[in-house]
């Protein structure tokens, strides 16, 4: 299902280098599994919860979505992961009343996975504030040096004045997370909003106007117009212009294209040995392309996820070249910065260590770096970065340790720039690599 890629240019089968893929695809899959105790609501699905939830997850590996998000796994949590093969799976937050109903089960790895609760509910109608719902965080790693930061979300429902308000207050709730954490990377948000774009009061265009993200939907079954008249999808959906309060939404990156290539409600995929529906609501599914962007690329990440995310790539200016590496270490990697030959300067951490620096010849370029991680007060973060230019000079800084990789800039590639997360020391790293 994954297809990769690679492009190897003639001098690579010289000089060995690590051939990643620059272009491929994956598709994602979005379901409310009704997985609520029956007692508190059936849903109006027939049969068993216990065994549709079995089945559900049945479906999940015989169709292996590459990433899928589900909202209301409570109850029967257990069922769906018995079922399902998929390697890479967020440990549940608990049933009804104690978690967020809000997993992922995926094919790729990922990093800096983070639960956040709504800060508003309303019980107007439905038990909405019965259980902390909110929405999720995680940054998937697709391919080595592509990386996409996956939400996941469950919305206030219901349609009283109340529960719109809330439903909005949810979603800026979570425009606003995307503008501080999501900062130049390329987004998917899918899962269950509540919202359609006929009730005004939700303001889901939030999406769209304030964090540039595309409705899949809209983009691929609309013609790229927002629906302004109410339409109601059966269950299952034979048909895929109707709009339901499921949403797929996303935006590329000057590091990543990402493509949204077809749209479908996946309903006649699960069904129960009768016929009969297993959820409530139509899974919706969407496949996407992607390939790197020849003009700035990334690395990998090193070290913790903790501290302020970072991102130097909206500001760097074009042709970039280093001209001055400077960091700062003692007993761990207290920052480091980086000055272009434009005069453009990004510095990230503290104030503390020892400063040293390296100023770059006219025909000199920086080309890896290594880093090594370690645990201070618990928690991972950078302890020690190694600079190497193409002329084999280096500059080191911190205390190096046994737990260290080293990121190389692809042929052709030099290091412009960093990404990651930061306090008073380096926390993360990830460095941005642009053209010789
Ligand atoms: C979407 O992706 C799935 C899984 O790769 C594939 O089976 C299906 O053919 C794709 N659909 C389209 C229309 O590209």
């Amino acid at each position: 299902m994954v297809s990769l890629l690679f492009s190897l240019g003639a001098a690579s089968l010289a000089t060995r280098v690590s051939a990643a893929a620059t272009s491929g695809d994956f598709n994602i899959l979005s379901f409310n599994v009704a997985g609520l105790p029956a007692i508190l609501n059936d849903n109006a699905v027939p049969g068993d919860k216990a065994t549709n939830a079995g089945i559900i997850g049945d479906l999940f590996t015989e169709y292996v979505y590459d990433v899928i998000n589900v909202q209301e796994d409570f109850a029967f949590h257990a069922y769906i992961y018995a079922t399902d093969d998929h390697p890479y799976r967020t440990a549940t937050s608990g049933t009804a009343a104690i978690g967020s109903g809000l997993n992922t089960i995926s094919n790729f790895d990922w990093i800096d996975f983070t639960r956040v609760k709504w800060d508003d509910c309303s019980d107007a109608s439905g038990a909405d504030c019965l259980t902390p719902k909110g929405f999720t965080f995680m940054r998937v790693i697709v391919s080595e040096g592509v990386c996409v930061d996956f939400y996941n979300v469950h919305a206030d429902a219901g349609i009283e004045d109340a529960d719109e308000i809330a439903r909005a207050s949810n979603l800026q709730q979570l425009a606003d997370y995307i503008d501080t954490w999501s900062i130049g990377n390329s987004v998917i948000v899918f899962g269950d909003t509540n919202s359609r774009y006929t009730r005004p009061l939700d303001k889901i265009t939030v999406f769209q106007t304030q964090n540039s993200l595309t409705d899949a939907f809209v983009e691929l079954e609309r013609g790229g117009v927002n629906p302004t008249v109410e339409t109601i999808c059966d269950n299952p959906s034979l048909i895929n212009t109707c709009e339901t309060v499921d949403k797929v939404l996303y935006r590329g990156s000057k590091q990543l294209t990402l493509t949204g290539t077809h749209f479908s409600y996946e309903s006649s995929k699960f069904l129960q040995s009768d016929g009969s529906i297993l959820s409530d609501h139509n899974p919706i599914s969407v496949n996407f392309t992607w390939a790197v962007s020849n003009s700035l690329r990334q690395s990998g990440f090193w070290g913790g996820p903790h501290g302020a995310w970072f991102n130097d790539i909206q500001s760097i200016p074009s042709s970039p070249k280093t001209s001055v590496i400077k960091f700062s270490g003692g007993s761990r990697l207290d920052s480091v910065a980086v000055t272009l030959t434009s005069g453009a300067t990004f510095t990230h951490g503290g104030t503390g260590g020892t400063a040293t620096s390296l100023t770059l010849g006219s025909a000199e370029y920086w080309t890896s770096a290594k880093l090594c991680q370690a645990q201070y007060n618990s928690q991972t973060r950078n302890f020690y970065i190694l600079a190497t230019t193409s002329t084999g000079r280096t500059l080191a800084s911190g205390t190096a340790t046994s737990d260290c990789t080293t990121f190389t800039a692809p042929t052709g590639y030099q290091i412009v720039g960093y990404m990651g997360q930061d306090g008073d020391e380096i926390d993360q790293l990830a460095f941005i690599y642009a053209p010789l």
